[in-house]
């Protein structure tokens, strides 16, 4: 069959897209898995609920009532996109860990004095490269330079065409509060040292407030929330070849005061042995859990402590009426 004209269009700008690719090593499922699964508490890491369907449950999670901080970082931004703009300045670079954050980061490149580039960074090669595409597409003025990498790695950045004045890294979303704080530390330091003198960071941070609103938020009605953890051991039986028996697991999810964290838990409805690939096996006692995810809550003061120790000044943080998420924009001082 012939190729239709939409399909060779998209071939020439994907030709036309420079990637910088650092390469990250991306086989590392099954030791993950195995460590955490070896561990007291048992463990998996949360970064890995992101397959194609993990991927669609996801957002269907931002779109349940119960779960605040998508729509309400939303509101957050468009109500203050004039104030960011003045701040971030003309002839920007923006760089986003994570690439595809979608509607956010369009509004944001939309509303910015001339931004001269955007860098979105991301393991997955080919969705990188399709969305890069796309976004050369809507906008043309920018350079759309996209990193092939592990953005908790060191990093590297490609050079605009275009002079900038201000690089700043965008990271909404809350991502941060799946780090646990001395992760979280080191990981805006790292960032605070790959921007060197002038750069800045916007960051969205999801705040502390009555458990009773975070843990409907996490156990909402409709079950998204459970079938997204659960397809985590859907995952694992598909790509390593085990066995979990998703009947045999449910979701739970709690507030923990003491570190200010969200947990989910995949919990074993009775004992059992699980096997992977056939050759390692773990046992499992009635009703012992599973830790798939930590989403750590911040008090402004606590989240200005933690920016101050990685090396960035506070400039600005904006919320919402309510005051349920909270967005900031930091300096490299
Ligand atoms: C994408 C990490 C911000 O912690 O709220 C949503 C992921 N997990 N519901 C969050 C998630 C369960 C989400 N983050």
């Amino acid at each position: 069959m012939a190729p239709s004209f939409s399909s060779a269009l998209r071939k020439q700008q994907l030709a036309d897209i420079d990637l910088l690719d650092l390469e990250p090593d991306t086989d590392t499922l099954l030791a993950d898995v195995i460590a955490g699964l070896s561990a007291t508490p048992k463990t998996l890491p949360c970064k890995y609920f992101y397959d194609a369907r993990g991927a669609k449950l996801f957002e269907q999670i931002c779109e349940l009532e119960e779960y605040y901080p998508t729509r309400t970082e939303l509101g957050i931004l468009q109500d203050n996109l004039e104030d960011i703009a003045k701040r971030v300045g003309p002839d920007c670079a923006v760089i986003e860990p994570g690439s595809g954050s979608g509607i956010k980061t369009r509004l944001l490149l939309e509303h910015l004095h001339d931004p001269v580039a955007y860098m979105p960074i991301d393991v997955a090669r080919d969705q990188l490269l399709d969305y890069a595409a796309q976004l050369a597409v809507d906008f043309p003025a920018m350079d759309i330079l996209p990193v092939c990498a592990d953005f908790t790695q060191a990093l590297q950045l490609p050079e605009p065409n275009r002079e900038t004045q201000n690089r700043m890294i965008y990271f909404p979303g809350s991502t941060i509060g799946n780090f646990k704080p001395e992760e979280a530390r080191q990981l805006l330091k790292g960032w605070r040292q790959l921007l060197g003198d002038s750069g800045s960071l916007l960051i969205g941070v999801d705040l502390k407030k009555d458990p009773a609103i975070l843990e409907a938020a996490y156990n909402d009605q409709k079950g998204i929330t459970a079938d997204f953890n659960l397809n985590l051991l859907k995952r694992l039986n598909r790509e390593l070849q085990a066995d979990f028996n998703l009947g045999q697991f449910r979701h739970h999810a709690d507030y923990d005061e003491a570190t200010g964290a969200i947990r989910m838990w995949l919990v074993s409805k009775e004992k059992q042995q699980v096997n992977i690939n056939g050759s390692e096996h773990f046992d499992f006692e009635t009703d012992e859990a599973i830790c798939t995810e930590h989403s750590h809550k911040y008090s402004p003061d606590d989240f200005i402590t933690l920016a101050a120790q990685a090396g960035w000044q506070t400039e600005q943080m904006w919320t919402d009426e309510n005051r349920l998420f909270s967005l900031w924009y930091l300096q490299t001082g």
